[in-house]
């Protein structure tokens, strides 16, 4: 019988750990501060950054919010940028994506201060993470990492396959897998015979963005399997890129969407937040 890894029970057990953190810098005077900003009024964007505020908000974290109108220019981004950059009030700043097609959203997550870069996403911060240096990482990865640890899978030696290779979770992924002892393939669109790599995963993570893409001809007899993917099904159902019910029987453990991965993206954000002070 499969195990499901609760992603809601574990980040909001994250959550709770950094609210006692945070009671306990604010009593030796220290308050924490983040600046979101989101440019436009996509809506799953505003869901996203909706939801980081209330986080905020419950552990104790001060949030600025910027709600800039999407006719704002890079060059009035890119200002709010470095005026956050200087402000020793502000610990993190958050820009969230997609920006506006006629923004560079490089430039701008370049502009970003890497020691307030709590999103992870800065260059300093990729090649800090790519040779086992501090600073903050990505923040599903990370998350990742705390879902497997917590559910006590051990992952030294382990022969670890990760399905896709965005610079946001796949790349950052891997070099996590192998900070922890894994043996790590990362597969792609032009992968040659992606279900004999799968196959061969003790821990398969899956974040090519395909709905129920991973069905149980991917699954090797007693993987764990983590679902990165969120999408809506021919039903309007929420679900995953991987097929849950199909491989839900060949799996030792699974992470289920929603309530698996997605929640403890912004538990790890909260984290950088607080880490953040040891920076500054
Ligand atoms: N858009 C979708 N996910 C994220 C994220 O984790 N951070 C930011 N800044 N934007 C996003």
């Amino acid at each position: 019988m499969a195990v499901i890894i609760d992603g809601k029970k574990i980040s909001a057990d994250i959550k709770d750990e950094l609210k006692d953190k945070v009671e306990q810098l604010k009593l030796q005077g220290i308050e924490i501060t983040l600046a979101v900003i989101q440019v436009g009024n996509d809506p799953a964007s505003s869901v996203y950054v909706g939801n980081k505020k209330k986080a905020c908000e419950y552990i104790g974290i001060n949030s600025l919010s910027y709600e800039l109108p999407d006719t704002t220019t890079q060059e009035e981004l890119l200002s709010l940028v470095r005026d956050l950059n200087a402000n020793e009030k502000v610990n993190g700043i958050l820009v969230q994506l997609p920006l506006p097609k006629h923004m560079n959203e490089d430039f701008i997550v370049n502009t970003i201060d890497p020691k307030k870069d709590v999103d992870g996403f800065h260059p300093q911060n990729v090649g800090a993470l790519s040779i086992g240096h501090k600073g903050f990482v990505s923040c599903t990865p990370a998350g990742v990492i705390q879902l497997l640890k917590r559910s006590k899978i051990d992952l030294s030696g382990k022969e670890c396959v990760i399905v896709g290779r965005s610079n946001i979770v796949g790349k950052p992924m891997a070099f996590l897998m192998l900070r922890e002892n894994a043996t790590v393939t990362i597969c792609h669109s032009r992968t040659k015979d992606l279900k004999e790599v799968t196959k061969r995963a003790d821990i398969l993570i899956v974040a090519i963005g395909k709905p129920k893409f991973i069905t149980k001809d991917y699954v090797k007899e007693g993987a764990v399997v983590v679902d990165v993917g969120i999408h809506r099904d021919a039903y309007n159902k929420i679900c995953g890129d991987v097929d849950f019910d199909d491989v839900f029987n060949n799996v030792s453990a699974i992470t289920p969407v929603p309530g698996g991965v997605g929640p403890m993206t912004i538990a790890m954000l909260m984290n950088n937040c607080v880490e953040s002070i040891d920076n500054q």
